[in-house]
């Protein structure tokens, strides 16, 4: 009654090199695009030919570099940020159209927004606004970086120039705030929710785009045990019993201030979730997939459903009562979730569904990209073009189901075609497909011969079993290092009753 679906084997960055294009797309969503808009399908065909008419997916665009990027009128400064979010969306989305059209002239493009930048810029406002820049528009920019990677003339002429302006000015804006440096962080937790996770998402992709895994575990260290409101157990504050259903909630920390707000939360969570995903790290379903808790309870208040509120407190604010403030408020961000939640993992998400569902009806059809739906900061917060980049017809769900065990596709992580019977499951298994994957890329493969823990963890859901080794490295070989000891390999295996 059961059969494989899924092998999936995570790998923590040290063992493996970090993968690329790994940051909000990967070749598999690449390949999966390109294949529907062969066939004309949509809601990808919609997407793509709203991407290529806009004016931020031509060639030609030119860049609107300048020294200083202010979000704010202040200290005698003009606002003038969407200079900069123009065109980190535009680098965005030429560089998908690198990816799927494969033309020199898009790569260049992108190359030319992302070096002039990298040449030019100086400073942004004074004030704290600085930190929303390096957050949101820092993870932005190196999402378009990434997807050029693999474009010879970037790597040789503009990369180290956009790098060492972005480690200057981002990423050590990203780190200082996250650190609670900055005065006005008296309180670690100051500031909401979505001005940490951006800062996190920055960080993040910068550690993967770069190969630097103090930063990428920074990231992700900080995403599960920070003190700030980005720390998930902090951002998802307060869990609560879904009336009717008696299922466990998630009340969101900006709750009680505005919609609009906590669902630039879920947007900047999905960023952080799916970055790491595509690196093998499982984040989504980090205590008792919380963000999916918080995106269920989110929904269902923003159509028109009652929710339970706990009193939130923080020492900065306090709310009795939740908000009904942009109540429906809607952000690309809902077709990634769904997908995660209810395609890949198969978990229960009904309201995250509906909002998937409200969303896309609101936008038109599909979830709009940076450029295509308004304009106004909050319309280009996030890179978007969800139903582009993570929506899943029947067939790739299907595809993903499929009994065959060669046929598995890489959702994230590596993926191994090793047919492991669940009532089977064995160290000895184990270790036969782990260094098969490292064979595979390329490193010695003597790590897991070395005695190893194995424990198994049936999850509640009956349909899943999780394997978690840890072997003791072979610290000769020249892979592991000894500050990386021990190693944990996470090994996920996926089932269903037919
Ligand atoms: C990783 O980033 C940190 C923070 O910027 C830096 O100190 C460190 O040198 C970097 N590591 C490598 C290997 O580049
Ligand atoms: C999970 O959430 C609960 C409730 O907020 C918290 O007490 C617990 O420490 C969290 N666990 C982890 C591993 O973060
Ligand atoms: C969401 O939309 C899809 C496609 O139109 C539909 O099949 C599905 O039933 C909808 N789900 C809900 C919960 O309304």
């Amino acid at each position: 009654m059961t059969s494989v679906l899924l092998f999936l084997l995570f790998l923590l960055p040290f063992v493996s090199p970090f993968l690329h294009p790994g940051l909000l797309v990967t070749d598999a969503d690449i390949s999966r695009i390109k294949s529907k808009l062969e066939l004309n399908l949509d809601p990808w065909q919609s997407s793509w030919a709203k991407l290529t008419t806009i004016p931020y997916g031509q060639p030609d665009y030119t860049n609107n570099a300048v020294s200083g990027v202010y979000r704010d009128t202040a200290n005698g400064v003009t606002e003038n940020a969407e200079l900069l979010w123009h065109d980190a969306a535009a680098a965005f989305n030429l560089g998908l159209r690198w990816k799927v059209e494969g033309k020199a002239e898009y790569a260049e493009a992108v190359a030319a927004i992302l070096t002039a930048w990298g040449e030019k810029l100086e400073n942004f406002d004074e004030g704290d606004d600085q930190y929303l820049i390096t957050g949101l528009q820092g993870h932005q920019l190196v999402n378009a970086a990434e997807l050029i990677r693999d474009y010879t003339p970037f790597v040789q002429n503009g990369m180290s120039t956009f790098t060492a302006m972005f480690e200057r000015l981002f990423l050590a804006k990203n780190l200082y705030f996250l650190r609670h440096e900055d005065g006005s962080e008296h309180n670690v937790k100051h500031f909401f929710a979505n001005w940490e996770l951006c800062n996190m998402a920055s960080v993040m992709a910068f550690g993967i785009f770069t190969e630097n895994s103090t930063l990428f575990d920074f990231a992700l260290d900080y995403f599960k045990t920070g003190i700030g409101n980005g720390g998930i157990n902090n951002c998802i504050s307060n869990l609560v019993e879904e009336p009717g259903t008696g299922k466990t909630i998630g009340q969101p920390q900006e709750a009680g201030r505005d919609q609009g707000h906590t669902g630039l939360d879920f947007q900047m969570l999905g960023v952080v979730a799916q970055q790491a995903w595509n690196q093998g790290e499982d984040l989504y379903s980090f205590n008792n997939s919380r963000i999916l808790q918080g995106a269920e309870y989110y929904a269902r208040y923003n159509l028109y459903n009652d929710v339970p509120f706990v009193p939130y407190t923080n020492g900065i604010v306090s709310y009795d009562i939740i908000s009904d403030a942009s109540r429906g408020a809607f952000r690309p961000t809902w077709e990634l979730l769904y997908a995660h939640y209810a395609q890949v993992k198969g978990l229960d998400a009904p309201w995250t569904e509906k909002y998937k569902n409200y969303t896309v009806t609101q936008m038109g059809g599909f979830e709009g990209g940076g450029g295509s739906w308004g304009e106004g900061s909050g319309h280009y917060d996030g890179l978007g073009w969800g139903s582009l980049l993570y929506h899943l017809d029947e067939s790739d769900v299907a595809a993903m189901k499929s009994a065959n065990p060669s046929s598995v596709s890489d959702v994230g992580g590596r993926s191994t075609t090793a047919n492991v019977p669940q009532t089977s499951i064995s160290s000895s298994a184990v270790f036969a497909s782990t260094n098969a994957l490292l064979s595979d890329v390329g490193s010695t493969n003597s790590l897991f011969t070395a005695a190893a823990t194995v424990s198994t963890t049936k999850s509640a859901s009956p349909s899943r079993y999780s394997v978690v080794v840890s072997p003791t490295p072979d610290t000769s070989t020249s892979v592991v290092s000894s500050s990386h000891v021990p190693v944990v390999i996470v090994t996920e295996y996926v089932y269903t009753c037919g």
